[in-house]
């Protein structure tokens, strides 16, 4: 019976880009210190290891790995989105330059006292005999800056090496990448830092911070890799990419308070399991080699990273050119750690909804994919069962929205008996009428949002004081409208 609905949403679902934030206008940081962010994914095909860098002059500088592995490019856009289809220019190639034979690889852009620095591993003198390289760029425009090689950065041992990546602590420039550590004869990488005299130039010994010792870094290769840091409450947090780089792929963490002496192992805590994994119902394989950027208002630090679309590669994994350039929101928890959630489906980036009534609660559902559940504010983790992408038109056509679980994709908010249930969009009591809502301004404060049923508009979706989440009548402001009322996030 509605076959056609379920088409044509079907159909329309890959297009959707209405995002919450725009249809709701800007909020204040009081309402919402870090409002939703709104980007369609995949954001840039067949670019791996993918760095965005905002930079002082306002724009967003792309680089990442391409899968002939033989050449430096980067893109601008003034957004995140707007580098998708940004011009790529080439400012290093391999063949022209002459130096090196082998791989290109993870490069990164950062600017550094005055001028651009692109560090990336490079192939010396075979395919795999590769070393972390430097060009430095003089200019204001790194698409247009003069190039000039710095060479490979020197390390305790001449051993195989890549993945850098430069941050600063305590006002000390370190680099951090990954390498073979001949000593421990284990052929996988482990993760070396050291302070730097300058962008090229390592102040030595460099210390071993982390090493591929649980089983989900051992998949396939024994691999701690991929480093990127973020920091935040006081903490240094560096997630690394870990095994093989198939579907095996995971991102992992590690931690340093950030006024600690960081060239002490010991100052360094690793999280036991992956944090960022493949997820079969999102269809995102093998997630990984992330770095960090910030919204375009600022607010929000975003993953950027790749995966593929599935999960069996044919062949050797290097030779697959599928991993493709994501991007989405990194949530910082009350406890001031974050929470990647995960690789959320391509398309429309999802949102959050946090209760105007309590604003330490989110809209939250516990699905497992075993049917129909309800929803309830509950605390906010975990963010996975926190997401919800707004697809626009709803199944009821213009003017309306569904509401669709991240985790789950085809499950769909709807009204049965009252109660507000996530249920597969194929399931009977799952219609346009139960499914769809229409998106008002916040009916306790006009910068949330409140959803009413779209075919009985005097009803809203509301918490009750159990926290259960049902579709009931909102009688004047007060607490009736605070209970229907959500920040996006
Ligand atoms: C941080 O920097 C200050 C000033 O250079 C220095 O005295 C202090 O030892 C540094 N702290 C650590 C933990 O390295
Ligand atoms: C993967 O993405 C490509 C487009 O980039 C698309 O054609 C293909 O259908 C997708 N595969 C799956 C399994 O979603």
């Amino acid at each position: 019976m509605f076959t056609s609905w379920r088409d044509v949403v079907r159909a329309t679902t890959t297009a959707l880009v209405v995002g919450l934030a725009i249809l709701a206008g800007p909020r204040s940081a009081a309402a919402s210190p870090s409002p939703a962010v709104s980007y369609t994914n995949t954001l840039i095909h067949q670019r791996a290891d993918p760095h965005i860098v905002k930079h002082t002059d306002g724009w967003y500088y792309f680089t990442a790995t391409v899968p002939e592995y033989d050449r430096i490019i980067l893109r601008r856009a003034e957004t995140i989105q707007g580098l998708s289809g940004a011009e790529e220019v080439v400012v290093w190639d391999r063949d022209a330059s002459g130096t090196g034979v082998g791989y290109v690889w993870a490069p990164e852009l950062h600017h550094i006292d005055g001028k651009w620095y692109v560090h990336f591993a490079l192939g010396i003198r075979d395919a795999f005999d590769i070393r972390p390289f430097v060009i430095e760029g003089t200019g204001a425009n790194p698409l247009t800056a003069d190039w000039v090689e710095k060479g490979v950065v020197r390390t305790n041992w001449e051993t195989f090496s890549l993945d850098a990546t430069t941050f600063v602590a305590n006002g000390t420039r370190y680099l951090c990448w990954a390498q073979n550590d001949p000593t421990t004869g284990d052929s996988g990488t482990s993760l070396l830092l050291a302070p730097m005299e300058n962008p090229w130039t390592l102040r030595l010994p460099a210390v071993v911070i982390s090493r591929p010792e649980y089983p989900w870094e051992r998949v396939g290769h024994n691999v701690n890799e991929g480093a990127y840091v973020v920091e935040r409450n006081g903490r240094l947090y560096m997630p690394y990419s870990a095994a093989a780089t198939d579907h095996n792929y995971a991102v992992g963490m590690l931690s340093a308070d950030a006024d600690a002496d960081l060239m002490d192992p010991a100052s360094w805590e690793k999280a036991s399991e992956p944090l960022f994994v493949s997820n079969a119902l999102t269809g995102q394989w093998g997630p990984g080699h992330h770095t960090f950027t910030v919204s375009e208002d600022g607010l929000s630090d975003l993953i950027v990273y790749h995966a593929r679309n599935y999960s069996r590669v044919v062949g050797e994994p290097l030779n697959n050119p599928d991993r493709h350039t994501r991007v989405q929101k990194v949530y910082w928890g009350a406890d001031g750690t974050p929470d990647f959630g995960i690789p959320v489906p391509d398309g429309p980036t999802p949102f959050r909804f946090r209760s105007h009534n309590d604003e330490t609660l989110y809209t939250r559902h516990g699905a497992d994919g075993g049917g129909p559940v309800s929803l309830h504010l509950a605390a906010d983790r975990p963010v996975r069962e926190t997401q919800f992408r707004v697809v626009s038109p709803g199944f009821a056509g213009e003017g309306t929205v569904s509401l669709e679980a991240a985790s789950h994709p085809g499950e769909f908010l709807r009204d049965k008996n009252g109660i507000v249930e996530l249920a597969p969009q194929g399931d009977q009591d799952t219609t346009p009428a139960s499914a769809s809502f229409v998106q008002v301004e916040g009916l306790a404060d006009g910068e949330g949002v409140s959803f009413a049923l779209a075919n009985d508009r005097a009803r809203y979706i509301r918490s009750r004081a159990d926290r259960l989440l049902v579709v009931a009548p909102v009688n004047g402001a007060g607490e009736a409208a605070s209970l229907a009322t959500f920040y996006t996030e």
